[in-house]
């Protein structure tokens, strides 16, 4: 199975797709945590676009395809994938169609996540995770179970991102209504395209997304 999350910065697409990757035994595809482990390592990748994502615009398509395109052909790939936050623009869309078509494959289901922009900015400036393993959490609606102790590994260390400031994230947001929202007539129009209530828990956004994808 193949599928997209689509939505906002801060819909959850993150947080749902590690627990679908989990329970289906799917692959993670997450371009932004992609962009973030370049710019941690310092690589060539890494530095071209660290400002980039900083500013909160969008990396350029041909790096983002690229780097689609190799990753889909790795091993863990095989028995489907979940993409998160890729494709962005109709640029990305359209090459993602090509790489399915010449695979022989499809995509099973594109879901999007709507959420208010008031509420995400609220989430997005209550994120953090674990600087040990990753794990996500957030300070209003997913709690550490043991305060400054991560439920996963037992860290003590946590971190929050650069890009997630008031300033940062009114650019993505702008970047998402103009480059990214015009994929949902996109996908509408394809036929596989399905919208969960984003703004309900998270447990109720996991149950929704289940029943489309019928397990
Ligand atoms: P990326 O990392 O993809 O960021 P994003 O799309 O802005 O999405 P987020 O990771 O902020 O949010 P999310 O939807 O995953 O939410 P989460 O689950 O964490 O991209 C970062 C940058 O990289 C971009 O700005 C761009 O520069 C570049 N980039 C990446 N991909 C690109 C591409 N394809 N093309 C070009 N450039 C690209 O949830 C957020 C918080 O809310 C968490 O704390 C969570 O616990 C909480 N939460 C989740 N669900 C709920 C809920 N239902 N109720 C309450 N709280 C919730």
């Amino acid at each position: 199975m193949n599928l997209i999350l689509l939505g906002p910065p801060g819909a959850g697409k993150g947080t749902q797709a590690d627990v679908i990757a989990a329970r289906l035994k799917l692959a993670k595809l997450s371009t932004g945590d992609m962009l973030r482990a370049a710019v941690a390592e310092g690589s060539e990748l890494g530095k071209k676009v660290k400002d980039i994502m900083v500013s909160g615009a969008l990396v350029p398509d041909d790096i983002i395809i690229a780097m689609i395109r190799d990753r889909i052909k790795q091993p863990d790939c095989k028995n489907g994938y979940i993409l998160d936050g890729f494709p962005r623009t109709l640029a990305q869309a359209e090459a993602l169609d090509g790489m399915l078509a010449k695979e022989g494959t499809a995509l099973d289901h594109v879901i999007e996540l709507a959420v208010d922009d008031a509420a995400l900015i609220e989430r997005i400036s209550g994120r953090f995770s674990c600087a040990k393993c990753g794990a996500g959490y957030n300070d209003k609606s997913k709690p550490t179970r043991k305060t400054g102790v991560c439920d996963a590994c037992a860290g003590t260390e946590f971190i929050r991102r650069k890009d997630d400031n008031a300033a940062t994230v009114s650019e993505r947001l702008k970047a998402y209504h103009a480059q990214t929202a015009p994929l949902l007539p996109y996908y509408r129009k394809k036929g596989n395209l399905a919208a969960v209530d984003g703004m309900a828990d998270i447990k109720d956004v996991e149950r929704q997304i289940a029943v489309i994808l019928g397990k």
